[in-house]
């Protein structure tokens, strides 16, 4: 079965040709990083126009590295939620049009299954049950994937999620938007040991996650050293956050894992890139004898093969949508979606 998905949920505008939920047979991504680099961050009005923009060339140019028409394909996926609302309904609207025109059936994917799908692409042989660590620019989720379309949220960030930590604190030491990568870069140069760091828990709930007190830990070392007219080390901070970061991570990963003795883990979204936390996760794993899945790196970031993946399995479930589909901007993972 061959899925065109389509991905505009943040500032990434993508489309992708995927086979049976396992096979890639194009990939199309158009970030608009640069433009939102200006302002800081991504600003949602330029993010919408610009996906309004690109959308149509991005979806043709899929089509056309797969060497398939629309005809050819079986059916289409669309992230319909979470996400920039305005960014979003570009997305939801031009499959609608699709599909209102070829008659076939529309399929709404939730952004962070399909991020968890990028392991189906990665690893041929993974099948659910497995945990996962989805850790994006928006969302910080600790999953227990029981089915392809059946999860249990096992903890969750109160506040920021990792990705915005990283771009946050990334900001506040000079760097340029999205800092994650930036960070990841300075922390292999950095000196761990010479900043101290908090590792924030949430009292009552071990598995939850909260990361906003380590990124205002970072500023307020920065405005303290500027008080006093010296200068951070960009490097040693970065270290030191980096493995702030780590650390809370382990230290959820080992709870999970003693409650999960059998279930092997994965990673998913933007900051599963992240090599530092890559490598821990490993070493942690490889301790407990626990096999780890880590996606392809140019699978951890927005795209649209990892929409066409979970659309896969979401069609063999029947959750497939009408076209009055709207978009949201949040809803929760464990629930079906084709009805909204
Ligand atoms: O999953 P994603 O592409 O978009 C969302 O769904 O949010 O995640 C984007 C986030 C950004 O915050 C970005 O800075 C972060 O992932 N990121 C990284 C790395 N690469 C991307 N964070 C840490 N280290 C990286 N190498
Ligand atoms: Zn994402």
């Amino acid at each position: 079965m061959k899925i065109l998905a389509i991905e505009s949920s943040c500032d990434e505008t993508a489309a992708a040709v995927v086979e049976d939920g396992r096979t890639i047979l194009s990939s199309v991504i158009v970030s608009q990083i640069q433009e939102h680099r200006l302002y800081g961050g991504v600003v949602p009005e330029i993010a919408s126009r610009r996906h309004c923009e690109a959308i149509s060339q991005v979806t043709r140019n899929a089509l056309d590295k797969a060497s398939l028409s629309l005809e050819n394909v079986d059916a289409l996926a669309v992230t319909a939620t979470p996400g920039l609302i305005g960014s979003l309904l570009v997305g939801v609207n031009y499959a609608k049009g699709l599909s209102y025109v070829t008659h076939k059936p529309l399929i709404p994917v939730h952004h962070l299954r399909g991020h968890i799908a990028s392991n189906y692409l990665t690893h041929p042989n993974l099948k659910p049950p497995f945990l996962c660590f989805v850790l994006s620019g928006g969302h910080s989720h600790i999953l227990h994937v029981k089915t392809y379309t059946n999860f249990q949220t096992l903890g969750k960030t109160l506040d920021d999620a990792a990705g915005e930590a990283y771009d946050k604190a990334a900001r506040t030491l000079g760097y340029p938007y999205p800092g994650g990568v930036q960070i990841d870069r300075a922390a292999k140069k950095g000196d761990p040991s010479q900043y101290q760091l908090p590792r924030p828990t949430v009292q009552g709930r071990p598995e939850d996650f909260s990361f906003s007190g380590l990124k205002t830990a970072v500023l307020n070392h920065v405005h303290n050293a500027q008080q006093r007219g010296e200068s951070i080390n960009r490097e040693n901070m970065a270290a030191s956050f980096e493995l702030a970061v780590c650390d809370m991570i382990a230290d959820k990963l080992c709870k999970v894992l003693d409650k999960f003795p059998s279930l092997p883990v994965a990673l998913a979204g933007g900051v599963s890139a992240n090599d530092g936390i890559r490598q821990r996760v490993l070493d942690e794993c490889s301790k407990k004898n626990r096999k780890l899945f880590l996606p392809r790196l140019d699978l951890c970031g927005d795209n649209a093969a990892m929409i066409g993946s979970q659309a896969f399995y979401e069609f063999q479930e029947n959750n497939i949508a009408s076209l009055s589909l709207n978009a949201l901007a949040t809803y929760p993972i464990e629930n079906h979606f084709s009805n909204t």
